[in-house]
């Protein structure tokens, strides 16, 4: 929770997230608090009571937790969902924007969620901005006003930006022959940008320049990224972040630019739940009620370099033991039955393809460690 002054101070009181979907509850003195909407907010916070521009030239934070927003829920929308978000305050640099993109693409591919596009923007600063602003209001004046949605006809005098983010099908007609902001750019950014899409063009990175990415909150100047998918339905925003030069001097801070982005936590689970689980090595199938002993030490021995399974616990029908095996999806069944115990050896069947070989137990590892790298 955090003062409801200070969401609408950063987010801005005409955005969807602080007009239409804050919880808020005022205290009996009269003081009003809101569930946190979103982090960027209370890390600024933070940061200024905690003057942490005395001790860092560059800090680099994070933070997860549960986030609240009062929307219409659906699939990947939730009213309480949970962020990762990552801040990177007090450098100007371009190589700061592209750095924290590289960053979150590779955190990405760490935990397998790989579909996905980047999105990006540039929306100018305070020199620039004012100028595609009054751009935007004097071509939406020239539209009949029924022809927009009731929020846009406050926001053409309120917020112009909004209007390019509203969801009405009729409105977003309208937006797509509005003015677009890289026409407005200033040198400065103009060089900015393209140092950063220079920088993810080096590393090979794809990205696609959308000029209607003007994200759904106030305290955004120059880049803007988004990273959407394919995968989760209409809710296709997996993380979304940008630069806010301005955001920490307007919240009464020292004059600190930074940049940061927020990942959906739900959002990437429902990506990563896409994948296959991954297979375990193998699984020892124990015949015998004697065999148990040598089948425990056994799996632990193979545990300890490395390869992943288990076994059954206790005696059961060869069938029940088997259809355990199959279960449990394992590259090989190791059988342990009393001709193998009275061998020193354990038969090695491939699960795919149902091929079988005694190995001796002392060199069931090797044999096993081998075979995985052949695939
Ligand atoms: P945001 O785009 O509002 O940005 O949210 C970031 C991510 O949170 C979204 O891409 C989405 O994955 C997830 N998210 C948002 N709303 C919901 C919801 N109702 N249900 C499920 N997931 C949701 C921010 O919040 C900025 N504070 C990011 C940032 C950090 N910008 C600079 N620093």
């Amino acid at each position: 929770m955090e003062r409801t002054e200070l969401f609408k101070r950063s987010i801005g009181e005409d955005t969807d997230v602080v007009h239409k979907e804050m919880y808020t509850l005022t205290t009996e003195s009269g003081k009003s608090y809101s569930l946190r909407p979103e982090a960027t907010a209370g890390v600024m916070r933070a940061y200024i009571e905690k003057a942490l521009n005395a001790s860092t030239q560059v800090a680099r934070l994070f933070t997860t937790g549960p986030m609240f927003r009062h929307e219409r829920p659906q699939k990947g929308r939730l009213r309480q969902f949970h962020q990762i978000n990552c801040e990177c305050i007090g450098s100007q640099s371009p190589y700061a924007d592209a750095d924290m993109i590289c960053m979150l693409l590779h955190f990405l591919r760490a935990i397998n969620v790989r579909d996905v596009a980047l999105e990006l923007n540039s929306l100018g600063c305070a020199e620039c901005r004012p100028k595609f602003t009054s751009a935007l209001k004097d071509y939406f004046s020239h539209i009949a006003s029924d022809e927009l949605c009731e929020d846009c006809r406050r926001r053409i005098t309120s917020n112009p930006l909004r209007v390019l983010d509203c969801k009405n099908e009729r409105c977003k007609a309208h937006v797509a022959k509005a003015p677009v902001i890289a026409d407005f750019l200033c040198q400065a950014c103009t060089d900015h940008f393209s140092v950063v899409t220079e920088t993810l063009k080096a590393e090979n990175i794809a990205y696609h320049q959308n000029p209607n990415l003007v994200r759904g909150l106030d305290y955004y100047t120059r880049t803007t990224f988004e990273v959407v998918s394919t995968g989760i339905g209409s809710q296709s925003a997996v993380a979304g972040g940008g630069r806010y030069d301005g955001l920490i001097k307007a919240l009464g801070g020292p004059d600190v630019p930074g940049i940061g982005f927020a990942c959906g936590m739900e959002r990437l689970a429902m990506l990563m739940e896409k994948k296959e689980p991954p297979r375990p090595d193998f699984f020892m199938a124990v015949l015998e009620p004697d065999a148990f002993p040598r089948a425990f030490a056994l799996i632990q021995e193979l545990r300890t370099n490395g390869l992943k399974g288990c076994m059954n616990l206790q005696p059961q029908s060869v069938k029940s033991v088997f259809r355990q095996a199959d279960k449990s999806l394992a590259t090989y069944c190791l059988i342990l039955g009393s001709d193998e115990l009275a061998q020193n050896a354990v038969t090695v069947k491939s699960m795919s393809t149902s091929s079988q070989t005694t190995i001796a137990q002392d060199a069931l590892v090797q044999h096993l460690q081998e075979a995985l790298k052949k695939g």
